[in-house]
């Protein structure tokens, strides 16, 4: 946060009075914090708040003469390491995700390349509106983050979606993605995530209890350090910003699309739960009840075991969800998959793995060496893993 140049841009909404906590945290945090208002914003709050909090000028439009040359719209936008909408309307959203630019914000939000984010503001009717939503997927498609407002009682005196993320909230979301390491620039990432399902009949699947969280943390966080990532996957959570998602059912599915995308990557995370088992014979239709059923299953394909197999310089990162053994059962995993790195979950714990928020786990490398994880978000456990993963990487290199 130090040193950085941040643009606040400042919409009409009343949350624009948290905007000014929020300008007064990035100041303290050794930011240089220019804020631009837009008419609208100046009725709820005065520039002079903000102006006094910056120790900066206050931009409130585009043909302003008192505003010294360098801070027209194109230089700020060249400056900022970064540019907050906080709060964001849903007239400033809708500006931004159609190109339109008739005032300073939004002119700004047109000449910025440096990472955008919006903090919404509005009423649930007009957040939850088609237009609003369609606008937010196009910007968030063009790798602008949204941080999500909040349930509560807002202005209007309705109840529901739409109050401004707290500044709190807003800032630390800042801190993390201005301090986002770019160690994976260049470096290309199979990741995958989630359950398979793998059908029974028309209505009816075997799966596990895998809800692809880790999966998605290790895209997430590979994308923010500069990974071109592929996630392939069998869980249905938000896409990660610059993940490109490729969608699957069944293990062979992602048999398929692991095996297409493998010769184009250099890193490969195999975090899904893949059914080791599938229906011998998938009907059509709904099976009718009779008396009592075996269903017969045959194996599904080993993928990671295939790609073990098939690896041409790839470092290969494999999971392993053990009930028991977990030292014994990973290393041998290691050998008879040929890989490189191993993470292995103790499924016993009930304070972490399957629809946790944290995990904890204990990397095991090929060269016989291991680490400890201890307990934390999943965000921070993949950062360490793809750590990991990646001085493999630069040993190969
Ligand atoms: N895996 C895979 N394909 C399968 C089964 C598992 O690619 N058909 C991968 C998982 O993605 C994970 C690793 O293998 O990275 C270990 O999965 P796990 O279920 O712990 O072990 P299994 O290899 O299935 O062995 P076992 O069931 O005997 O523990």
């Amino acid at each position: 946060m130090k040193n950085k140049h941040i643009a606040l841009c400042v919409t009409g909404g009343i949350a624009a009075y948290k905007a000014a906590a929020l300008a007064s945290m990035l100041k303290k945090a050794g930011a240089h914090v220019h804020v631009c208002m837009t008419k609208n914003a100046c009725e709820f709050i005065t520039p002079l708040t903000f102006e006094t909090l910056s120790a900066n000028r206050v931009i409130t439009d585009t043909f302003s003469r008192e505003a010294p040359y360098e801070v027209d719209h194109v230089s700020l936008a060249k400056q900022a390491d970064l540019v907050v909408v906080a709060p964001a309307t849903a007239n400033i959203i809708g500006k931004a995700a159609n190109g339109i630019a008739d005032d300073f914000v939004s002119t700004l939000l047109l000449a910025a390349r440096c990472k955008v984010v919006f903090a919404p503001a509005m009423n649930t009717a007009m957040l939850h509106h088609p237009a609003v939503q369609e606008n937010m997927q196009t910007l968030a498609g063009r790798g602008c983050a949204f941080i999500s407002s909040q349930a509560g009682m807002l202005a209007c005196g309705d109840v529901g979606d739409g109050r401004m993320a707290e500044p709190e909230e807003i800032f630390s979301y800042l801190d993390r993605a201005l301090s986002a390491k770019k160690d994976m620039q260049g470096v290309r990432v199979l990741v995958t995530a989630g359950p398979t399902r793998e059908k029974i009949d028309d209505v009816r699947y075997l799966t596990n209890r895998s809800s692809g969280k880790m999966g998605y943390a290790l895209a997430e966080a590979a994308a923010e350090r500069g990974a071109q990532v592929t996630l392939v996957s069998g869980a249905s959570l938000p896409a990660p910003e610059h993940v490109q998602v490729i969608p699957v059912v069944s293990a062979q599915d992602m048999y398929e699309a692991c095996m297409q995308a493998l010769p184009q990557v250099d890193l490969v995370v195999k975090a899904a739960a893949v059914a080791d088992y599938t229906p011998k014979h998938k009907l059509s239709g709904k099976m009718k009840k009779g008396g009592d059923l075996a269903l017969e299953l045959v194996r599904t394909p080993d993928i990671l075991k295939a790609i073990g197999q098939q690896k041409q310089g790839q470092v290969l990162v494999g999971f392993a969800a053990e009930a028991a053994d977990l030292e014994k059962n990973a290393l041998a995993k290691i050998k008879s998959k040929n890989l490189d790195l191993i993470a292995a979950n103790d499924i016993s714990r009930s304070d972490i793995g399957f629809g946790s928020e944290n995990n904890a786990m204990t990397l095991y490398f090929a060269d016989g060496s291991r680490k400890e994880l201890p307990l934390a978000p999943k965000k921070e456990i993949a950062d360490l893993i793809l750590s990991e993963a990646m001085a493999l990487v630069q040993k190969r290199h």
